[in-house]
């Protein structure tokens, strides 16, 4: 039996000759075979470098990063406080962009869009999870993870959708609570279902379990594995929680902003 790289191989020369032959535009035909190519990275990152300028000192927070994620990876970015995980997250999500370097998204160059276009690729493409939450505190669960929906310029609710996110993450019956009902992680669940309501390729989360005590901890971790695995979707979770490093399949260190691969 060919193996998987075999199979992508033909399928890439396929689409190649495909493409020559079409009458289609070829933007169409660059849509399906990134669709079709399961090999390319969801995220790679060429020789990105970030400086900050702090009372005339330079500070690296990235120091020439490479690295490559790729659909349904689950990435830990462990290291200490002032490594870099915030900024290389941020750089991952179109927070910030790198000094030095490109950052490519399914095989886009992000790292030099405008900010129109990164606040449209971060409405439709990226969930983000944070520390401290981020839920609106006059909104119900539902309406918090119906916002991103109404966001984006599709203005388009899903009811059946919000409905099964929510289910999926056990809290369907607390629907119209407010986020001041609820735990420390049950508002985080709330937050993994408002990450996931675009089916984004991408997830990225920022100490998710930082506020959390370790059971409720474990839950949360528990249910991004869960995410990544059933949705497809390339989990990053940076921490300096080493507990956290069992959950992920693909691992990294940061420190003074050096990123090293540990599994
Ligand atoms: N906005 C900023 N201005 C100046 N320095 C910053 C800024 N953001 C981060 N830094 C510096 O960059 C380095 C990396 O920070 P950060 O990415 O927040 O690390 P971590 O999330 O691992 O704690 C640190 O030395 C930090 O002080
Ligand atoms: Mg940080």
């Amino acid at each position: 039996m060919a193996g998987k790289n075999e199979v992508n191989k033909e399928r890439r020369i396929f689409y190649r000759n495909f493409l020559c032959y079409s009458p289609f535009p070829i933007p169409t035909f660059r849509f399906y075979c990134s669709m079709m190519d399961t090999d390319s990275p969801v995220i790679k990152f060429n020789n990105v470098s970030k400086f900050y300028l702090t009372g005339g000192t330079r500070v690296t927070a990235l120091a020439n990063v490479n690295m490559q994620l790729h659909a349904g990876d689950f990435v830990t970015i462990m290291g200490p406080s002032g490594g870099g995980k915030t900024t290389l997250l941020n750089c991952i999500g179109g927070l910030d962009a790198p000094d030095e370097g490109d950052i490519f998204l399914n095989s886009r160059l992000i790292s030099k869009m405008n900010d129109r276009e990164l606040t449209e690729l971060r409405r439709k493409e990226i969930g983000f999870v944070f520390q401290f939450f981020n839920l609106m505190p006059t909104l119900t669960l539902w309406e918090n993870v119906e916002l991103p929906l109404l966001l984006s310029h599709s203005s388009k609710t899903d009811d059946k959708r919000i409905h099964t996110l929510l289910d999926y993450v056990g809290l369907t019956d607390r629907a119209r609570s407010f986020p001041a009902e609820l735990s420390g992680g049950e508002m985080q669940r709330v937050a993994i279902a408002r990450a996931l309501v675009h089916q984004p390729a991408l997830i990225l989360a920022d100490e998710p379990t930082g506020n959390l005590d370790s059971e409720n901890g474990t839950k949360i971790l528990e249910l991004m594995k869960k995410v990544s695995t059933e949705f497809q979707t390339t989990l990053v979770v940076v921490t300096h929680n080493p507990q956290i490093a069992g959950y992920g399949n693909v691992h990294f260190e940061i420190r003074d902003g050096k990123l090293t691969r540990k599994g």
